[in-house]
């Protein structure tokens, strides 16, 4: 016979079970879903960090012409400033980035340079790329144009001679001291501040060393940066708008060292995920222009896709929204937070509808199900649910995607998800289990009581029309699942 503990024990565990309210008949969560507010953008900060960086540059003193152009460096992250590459910056390694639109238009003179005997100085502008030497018999611009054309991004030359340095005098075996930097960015006369000024020869005897000078500082642009080719796995939202995003699911920011829109794609890809968001699944990219001189590239990251109704944080200050660009992270399903099913408007719940498709194994009721019920979900009012809805039996069910994913074979990509195993409280949800499975395989499983909804990924490589499902559930250790997204890697 049982001892009376042992006896007490079973009883309070069968008065628990039992006031368990399955879903199916609208039972309330033991652990109630968070309300998280989803964070906006702190645009103080922006500001502040965008007063702090110095991203202006021209080409040194001492390097020699025609250095590759460095990848896109990052200046800033989240407030602090950096000296980053992508990868770096990220949560996780990316290829490399860099490709730049197309050149719409032509070259055009923005600034002339003081007359041949006079002092003059050079750009120091933000988005410096490289710089080379040309030909100085004559003040050879078309030399420079032409070289510049060869520049992915490059919008805009400074040509300009330097005197007394000793590397293009002696050195470098071009012999010329007519240099031609090239720039990611348009700048105008009133960034000419670099007069030179530096010893370049050595010190002989007691001899003055000559310093460098520059004469003949002109620019020359196109009317605006290039259009930026789409990055991949993103579509254009909006822009381009003198508007930056204040809008919710905020993650963060980074200042980079040009407009570089595959950049700014890759840190969105990398950035980690936000515990109650999620991934990245949008940015917003615009330039800011400090006193009508171009000071940095900030590129914000939300789990939350923004359109252009948000775009109006137009700056503050001396600081202007330029160019500001919105874009989404293609999902590659249309009704991940199975909002699609919408067949009341408090309480319903279906074995299947258009887009999601539950399945019970034999014997099985409704062990894989829909429902429209706010109390259940992530976000919104539609969620997934493993686990017979009634529970009237323990068996695991499967809900999958209607239609096989529009994947590109070879491609990576991750599958990221909301569960939730936290409805029947912490001990009947111990041994709750969902699996994420890509064309029947095992890629990513979660156990036991998770207090409320976590967020799982997994990576997967695709074959083409991937099929994704998730299994799992056992009543009354049911799993919810929402916000379901496929995206690129
Ligand atoms: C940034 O880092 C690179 C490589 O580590 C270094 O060469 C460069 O001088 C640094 N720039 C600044 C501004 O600290
Ligand atoms: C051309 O550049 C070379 C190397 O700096 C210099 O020695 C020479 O005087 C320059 N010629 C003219 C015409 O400026
Ligand atoms: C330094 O300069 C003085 C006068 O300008 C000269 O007489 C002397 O010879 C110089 N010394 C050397 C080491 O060149």
């Amino acid at each position: 016979m049982p001892s009376p503990t042992r006896l007490l024990a079973l009883a309070a565990l069968i008065v628990s079970a039992t006031a368990i309210v399955p879903p199916g008949h609208q039972g309330l969560p033991n652990q109630p879903v968070d309300d998280v507010p989803a964070p906006k953008p702190d645009n103080d900060l922006i500001a502040q960090t965008a007063g702090q960086v110095d991203q202006k540059a021209a080409p040194p003193v001492d390097a020699p012409p025609n250095a590759d152009v460095p990848p896109t460096g990052v200046t800033a992250v989240d407030g602090t400033i950096a000296n980053a590459t992508i990868a770096e910056a990220s949560a996780a390694r990316r290829r490399d980035v860099g490709r730049f639109g197309k050149r719409l238009s032509r070259f055009e003179k923005v600034f002339d340079g003081k007359p041949a005997g006079q002092h003059d100085a050079s750009i120091e502008g933000t988005a410096y790329l490289t710089y080379t030497v040309v030909p100085n018999s004559t003040y050879n611009v078309q030399a420079c144009l032409d070289w510049a054309a060869t520049i992915d991004g490059c919008v805009f030359v400074n040509l300009y001679y330097e005197f007394n340095n000793e590397l293009l005098d002696h050195v470098f075996s071009e012999k010329s001291n007519l240099k031609c930097a090239a720039y990611g960015d348009l700048h105008k006369a009133s960034e000419k501040t670099n007069f030179g000024g530096q010893a370049s020869y050595s010190q002989v005897g007691n001899e003055t060393v000559p310093l460098t000078y520059i004469t003949q500082s002109s620019g020359w642009g196109l009317d605006d940066l290039v259009v930026p080719d789409t990055p991949d796995g993103y579509e254009l939202v909006f822009g381009p708008t003198g508007g930056a995003n204040n809008a919710p699911g905020y993650m963060g920011f980074a200042f980079l060292d040009r407009y570089d829109v595959d950049a700014c794609a890759a840190l969105c890809n990398g950035r980690g995920v936000d515990p109650n968001g999620g991934g990245c699944a949008y940015f917003n990219i615009w330039r800011a222009v400090v006193n009508g001189v171009p000071t940095t590239y900030t590129c914000s990251m939300y789990y939350l896709v923004a359109d252009e109704s948000t775009a109006v944080n137009y700056g503050q200050g001396d600081l202007v929204v330029t160019l500001s660009r919105g874009y989404r992270r293609k999902d590659l399903l249309t009704d991940g937070g199975f909002e699609g099913y919408t067949a009341c408007d408090d309480f319903c719940f279906t074995a299947s509808y258009a887009n999601w498709i539950g399945t019970s194994p034999a014997g099985g009721d409704l062990d894989a199900s829909i429902f429209f019920f706010h109390n259940y979900a992530h976000t919104g009012h539609g969620s997934g649910l493993l686990g017979a809805a009634f529970g009237d039996d323990n068996k695991a069910g499967t809900l999958a995607p209607a239609h096989a994913l529009q994947t590109d074979s070879g491609v990576s990509y991750v599958v990221q998800a909301f569960v939730s195993s936290a409805f029947s409280g912490a001990s009947l949800e111990a041994g709750a289990k969902v699996e994420i499975l890509w064309n029947g395989q095992s890629v990513a499983t979660k156990t036991g009581f998770t207090g409320g909804y976590v967020f799982v990924e997994a990576s997967v490589v695709a074959a083409g029309n991937d099929k994704l499902s998730f299994a799992g559930g056992a009543a009354p250790a049911w799993t919810f699942i929402d916000d379901v997204h496929v995206y690129k890697a």
